[in-house]
């Protein structure tokens, strides 16, 4: 690990290395949709990780898919990231809140309103998500018309404003793992007649258009854009045969907008991955799931990567960073506490040190 420790610049932000906090959702927020009481502590206890990108954050009422995940959208809200941004720079690290509309990967029951979820088309997912009542069934959304597809990127633009009043360094819009702009792309999810359907240019135009007014409205050296190519065969996305050709268009059309950061979840097609690389002449972080500690810095390393998110170690060690430096050995994640609940496998892992 040598050119991992380099530092780089991605957006305004001068980052010490080359690795990054993975967007986590962590479901500890109020009902209100402020973030937890400890989420100040959570995330700046991990601020050797140069760059964190928060969890998923729901620009609205209808973007909000799981139970106490954080929104940013109201005046609350803000105040409450405020506290938690500003202890994130106090300790030196940067800070963008990814802005993840869930579409139909939600339950009447998850959201403050208890409305039917939308999305490109009224088609189930076809899996279960976890409820007040348990897990349930997903049940059909509602399209969203020409007008609400509109309002929609509205409310990504209001939301993104948001987070830079409550002090962020920028967003990333969630492009990615079946939600409501991948359920756009997706041929199975999207079965539109109108401008947003059919063609790959037709089920771009939603990504394109929300990242559009975000850059317009924040800055593009301040908004980040997240996908994950490929056939994820979970929350019901299947993009077909001509996924990499859609993102053969999607990217460089992106790449007109002269955006921060791409953010790829990477799945498993190299091929496309070297290909994206190319298209892509700004800042790119990939993100490869599941990757063993050994192959953290692989990416960086071959230069198919500008810089390397991290998941579940990032949970499990909020020291991750020195302890890669010292050659320690690793806390291992604790998978029953990702979701809900108090301190524990939140706030309380323990550092090299201790
Ligand atoms: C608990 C948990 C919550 C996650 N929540 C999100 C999320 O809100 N947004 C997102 O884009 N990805 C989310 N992911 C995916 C991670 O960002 C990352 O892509 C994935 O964990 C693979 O990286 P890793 O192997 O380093 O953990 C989540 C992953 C985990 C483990």
């Amino acid at each position: 690990m040598k050119k991992v420790w380099t530092k780089t610049k991605v957006g305004r932000m001068n980052l010490p290395h080359r690795l990054a906090m993975a967007p986590m959702t962590r479901s500890r927020a109020n009902v209100d949709g402020t973030p937890g009481e400890l989420a100040a502590l959570y995330y700046s206890q991990r601020a050797s990780m140069g760059l964190i990108i928060s969890e998923g954050t729901q620009p609205s009422e209808d973007g909000q898919g799981y139970l106490w995940s954080p929104g940013i959208y109201n005046e609350a809200q803000i105040e409450g990231w405020k506290k938690v941004i500003d202890a994130v720079h106090e300790k030196g690290a940067f800070m963008y809140i990814q802005l993840m509309h869930a579409g139909r990967m939600s339950h009447p029951e998850n959201t403050p309103h208890s409305r039917q979820a939308v999305a490109p088309s009224a088609f189930a997912p076809g899996v279960q998500m976890f409820t007040q009542k348990g897990m349930q069934e997903i049940p059909e959304p509602r399209a969203l018309t020409i007008e609400e597809i509109n309002t929609t990127v509205q409310d990504f633009t209001h939301a993104a404003v948001a987070a830079v009043k409550a002090g962020a360094d920028g967003i990333e819009i969630h492009g990615a793992n079946g939600y409501l702009i991948q359920q756009f792309f997706a041929v199975n999810s999207n079965k539109r007649k109108d401008k947003y359907g059919g063609t790959i240019e037709n089920r771009a135009r939603f990504g394109l258009e929300v990242a559009n007014a975000v850059a317009e409205a924040i800055g593009a050296d301040r908004t980040g854009f997240r996908i994950s190519p490929g056939d994820l065969a979970y929350m019901g996305i299947f993009e077909g045969e001509e996924s990499s050709d859609f993102y053969r268009y999607f990217v460089p059309e992106l790449a007109k907008l002269d955006l921060a950061y791409l953010h790829v979840m990477h799945i498993g097609n190299e091929e496309l991955l070297k290909e994206i690389r190319e298209m892509w002449p700004n800042k790119l972080l990939v993100n490869r799931m599941g990757r063993p500690l050994e192959h953290i810095d692989l990416d960086i390393e071959a230069g198919i990567a500008d810089v390397a998110p991290i998941g579940a170690w990032s949970i499990a060690n909020p020291d991750l960073i020195e302890r890669l430096q010292a050659g320690a050995t690793l806390n291992e994640a604790d998978r029953t506490t990702f979701f809900g609940g108090d301190s524990k496998g939140y706030t309380d892992y323990p550092t090299m040190n201790k």
